[in-house]
């Protein structure tokens, strides 16, 4: 009998959860045994339990050890923080990982082929702020030698296993001379035992401009937790935009596989969601679950159904449904299979 994988499932909010049903119909497709339990968190964490996080979400996680979940809303300048960084820093999801790689016939930079590195747990994201005096507010930024070595090693260790050539640690060392100093002094460690793998150093601003001017220079990105963040939406403007970039937070004992892209209040309950990131978020999940026939399959499917340009959504300059492109890269995962 095929074996079944438990899963949780966040919907999310804003186009998560239509988004979700679309990878739903990839999953039949694939055959692949993933048997969801849907969790809540974030504003439907509020409007099911009055809870941000409800106590819940984090035992099925714990439970199922995998998760995939949609965006959540986080409220801008006041309400809640951000339920997507507690997630990580609950769980230890020290990794995020997040492919970005040129599309035929769609990606606007034809040679993008990176996976941003992102620091998951500390830096700016620590959430320490408070107001000193009236009008005089301090965020705190924090990098640890443990968490900084702990995501080098991952980077390089991620290399190996995908037969990538370069790393490189991109940071701000020249300003930060302390954090983003201890950063890089990790990184430079750590590079030493991957004598195969090419190391490389980049000041971030410089960064974001070779990456707008020859992003194929680019192999493996390893940033702290905020360059990661920012860097990830520029690296998806380069392929198409942020429809087509998935993700994965991954520690030691789980791992919530979740797209770049957020809940896109925008264009919400319109149906014209793109739902291509939350696939490949998928084939990722399936990758990690060792269903790697599936994952390529998937992987393809997209690669395929971009390729034809018979179905496009608004974001990639067509007219079709979140629902019409699910069915599109379904009927070509079954192809596949
Ligand atoms: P966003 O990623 O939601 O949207 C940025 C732009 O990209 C919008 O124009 C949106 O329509 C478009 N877009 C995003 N995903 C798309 C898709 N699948 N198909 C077509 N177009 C897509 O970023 P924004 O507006 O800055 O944030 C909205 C909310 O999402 C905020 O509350 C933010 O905190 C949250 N967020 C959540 C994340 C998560 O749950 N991991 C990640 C990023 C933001």
């Amino acid at each position: 009998m095929a074996k079944s994988y438990p899963v949780t499932l966040i919907e999310g909010d804003g186009i998560g959860p239509e988004i979700c049903a679309e990878m739903k119909k990839v999953v039949a497709a694939t055959g692949v045994k993933l048997q969801f339990f849907p969790a809540y968190a974030g504003q439907t964490g509020i409007e099911k339990f009055n809870d941000t996080l409800p106590d819940q979400t984090l035992k099925l996680i714990k439970k199922t050890r995998v998760a995939i979940k949609g965006p959540l809303m986080t409220p801008i300048a006041k309400g809640f923080g951000s339920i997507n960084v507690l997630l990580r820093k609950k769980l230890e999801l020290y990794a995020n990982v997040r492919p970005v790689l040129s599309f035929p016939a769609i990606s606007p930079y034809k040679d993008v082929d990176l996976v941003i590195m992102r620091e998951n747990t500390e830096d700016l994201y620590s959430g320490i702020e408070h107001e000193i005096a009236p009008g005089v507010v301090e965020s705190i930024k924090v990098i640890t030698r443990d968490a900084s070595t702990r995501i080098a090693k991952y980077a390089f260790e991620y290399a190996k296993r995908k037969k990538r050539k370069k790393v490189t640690a991109i940071h701000k060392a020249n300003i930060m001379k302390l954090s983003d100093g201890l950063f890089l002094d990790c990184a430079r460690q750590v590079s030493k035992s991957y004598p195969g793998i090419e190391y490389a150093e980049m000041i971030v601003d410089n960064a974001c401009m070779q990456l707008v001017t020859r992003p194929s220079q680019f192999d493996v990105l390893l940033l702290e937790n905020l360059y990661g963040d920012i860097v990830s939406d520029l690296c998806a403007g380069l392929v198409g935009g942020l429809g087509l970039v998935p993700g994965g937070n991954i520690g030691k004992k789980y791992a919530i596989f979740e797209s770049v892209h957020g809940s896109a209040p925008d264009i919400a309950g319109k149906g014209i969601a793109n739902p291509i990131a939350i696939v490949l978020t998928l084939a990722m999940m399936l990758d990690y679950l060792g269903e790697a026939k599936a994952s390529k399959a998937v992987h393809q499917a997209v690669v395929n159904v971009l390729k034809a340009k018979k179905v496009q959504t608004p974001d990639l300059g067509g007219k079709k449904t979140t629902a019409q492109m699910g069915d599109a890269l379904a009927k070509e995962v079954s192809k596949l299979i």
